[in-house]
């Protein structure tokens, strides 16, 4: 698809390049804030699988520059396997939110202290394998999960990027055991057409007792056992055999940004009476996958091969 009809069929992609974003996403966290405000009092906060960058670059605008100049200074940490341009008032590491050193990293950023704000719009690299596909991103969703529970602090936010998948409500009945408020919620950014949702957990309540532990190595299910959160999730288990009906979580379901706002499923009329180029991305992928196959293509490296 050309520059000019991706931005007709899509005015959130057009609108993103525009302002600056380096993702059309930034609408997504933008609208996520205008109807839950989860930057209010916020000075701490974790941007998990951050890169490009366009959620950071909302933490900078709303966050950093908004209060830089007050009694303390915001600090914000984008953490992404990709590396990461930069951004002001963001520190960026380069690391896997799997790993547990990756916790280490980030509390040594904030002196030791606790986040007020955690986020994550985490994807995996998809297989195409759907069953093994789903599981993954829920296994990224709950590695996001276990490092929050080391490092949020009691009465904080969480916000991740879920797909609505057929085990989904068994997620919302974990974050149901550490959270208060949990509310699945669907920015008008977001296409329709997507099982794509954001979780907005409120209010964090750490279990009494529990210290929660990152080692190498170790599941997620190990991870949560001591919590007494622990509940089997491999592929094709059934929710009931875990979860007795009464502890079965529904998360209320809110759609969020204004509704007279695009949508992003429908395809616009670009306004031909204004002279209109096509825009370049705002930041091109800093270390792209395809890289290397178009160096080696660009050296005469990529040999076609001759299938019989
Ligand atoms: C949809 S993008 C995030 C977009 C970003 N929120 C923005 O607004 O620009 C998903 C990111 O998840 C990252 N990711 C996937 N698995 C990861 C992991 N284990 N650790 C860190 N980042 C990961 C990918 O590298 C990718 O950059």
């Amino acid at each position: 698809m050309g520059k000019s009809s991706k931005d007709k069929r899509d005015l959130y992609y057009r609108k993103a390049k525009e302002e600056g974003w380096r993702a059309r996403s930034a609408f997504k966290l933008l609208q996520l804030n205008e109807q839950f405000q989860l930057f209010k009092g916020v000075r701490r906060v974790v941007d998990l699988c951050a890169a490009p960058g366009s959620w950071s670059q909302v933490l900078s605008r709303e966050i950093y520059e908004k209060n830089v100049d007050g009694e303390s200074e915001p600090k914000i940490v984008a953490v992404d396997l990709q590396p990461m341009s930069p951004i002001k008032g963001v520190t960026t590491l380069q690391a896997d939110i799997t790993h547990p050193k990756t916790l280490s990293k980030i509390l040594d950023i904030f002196g030791g202290e606790p986040a007020d704000f955690i986020c994550s719009d985490g994807a995996p690299d998809v297989t195409g394998l759907h069953d093994l596909d789903e599981y993954i991103q829920a296994q990224l969703i709950l590695s996001a999960l276990q490092l929050t529970t080391c490092l949020l602090k009691p009465g904080g936010t969480f916000v991740a990027k879920i797909f609505r998948g057929r085990d989904i409500d068994l997620m919302y009945a974990q974050l149901g055991y550490l959270f208060e408020n949990v509310i699945c919620a669907k920015p008008r950014a977001s296409r329709g057409t997507s099982l794509e949702a954001f979780i907005v957990c409120r209010n964090y309540t750490p279990i009494p007792g529990w210290t929660p532990q990152l080692k190498l190595n170790q599941s997620t299910e190990e991870f949560f056992e001591d919590a007494s959160i622990a509940r089997k999730n491999k592929l094709g288990d059934k929710l009931e055999n875990y979860l007795p009906t009464e502890e079965r979580h529904i998360a209320p379901f809110v759609a969020c940004g204004d509704l007279s706002s695009y949508d992003s499923d429908a395809t616009y009329s670009l306004d031909h009476s204004v002279a209109r180029v096509s825009l370049d991305p705002v930041q091109s992928p800093t270390a792209p996958p395809y890289k290397k196959a178009i160096e080696m293509k660009r050296k005469g490296q990529l040999k076609q091969k001759a299938y019989k």
